[in-house]
């Protein structure tokens, strides 16, 4: 088994409890945070179609419940070629970037492509004072 391995099956078992019935694009995210938790969400989506909310948002949610805060990777897994996190996700995975944090992207089999936080989102915002 391979290190990723439980959070590739973190991510899988999450997207099965997705609640997709007007996309019908289930998504599924686990993260590990530098304590070594591993925290799951899927998307959830609503009829007022701008209220759904995002695997990666819920497993954010889930870690801050948990009492995490730094996150060092992350899967995300959809039935698509390439589910890179939205862009309001990754201002939100930004929020809680662990070091070196890795975005692993996958399909409902492995992994397609890895990325940095900064390739993901390059000059992300960042609240800081300017002196
Ligand atoms: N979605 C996610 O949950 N994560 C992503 O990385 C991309 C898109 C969801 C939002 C919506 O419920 C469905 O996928 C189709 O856009």
């Amino acid at each position: 088994m391979t290190q990723i391995q439980d959070l590739f099956d973190a991510a899988k078992a999450a997207r099965e409890n997705a609640y997709a019935p007007y996309s019908q694009f289930k998504v599924g995210a686990a993260l590990r945070t530098e304590d070594g938790l591993i925290f799951a969400g899927c998307n959830v989506e609503n009829a007022a179609f701008p209220e759904g909310v995002c695997a990666e948002a819920g497993a954010i949610s889930a870690m801050v419940l948990g009492g995490g805060s730094r996150i060092s990777e992350v899967v995300v897994i959809a039935d698509a070629a390439l589910c890179t996190p939205c862009g309001g996700c990754r201002q939100k995975l930004k929020e809680f970037e662990g070091q070196g944090m890795t975005i692993h992207v996958a399909d409902l089999n492995e992994i397609k492509q890895s990325f940095t936080m900064d390739g993901l989102l390059p000059a992300g915002f960042q609240l800081e004072e300017k002196d």
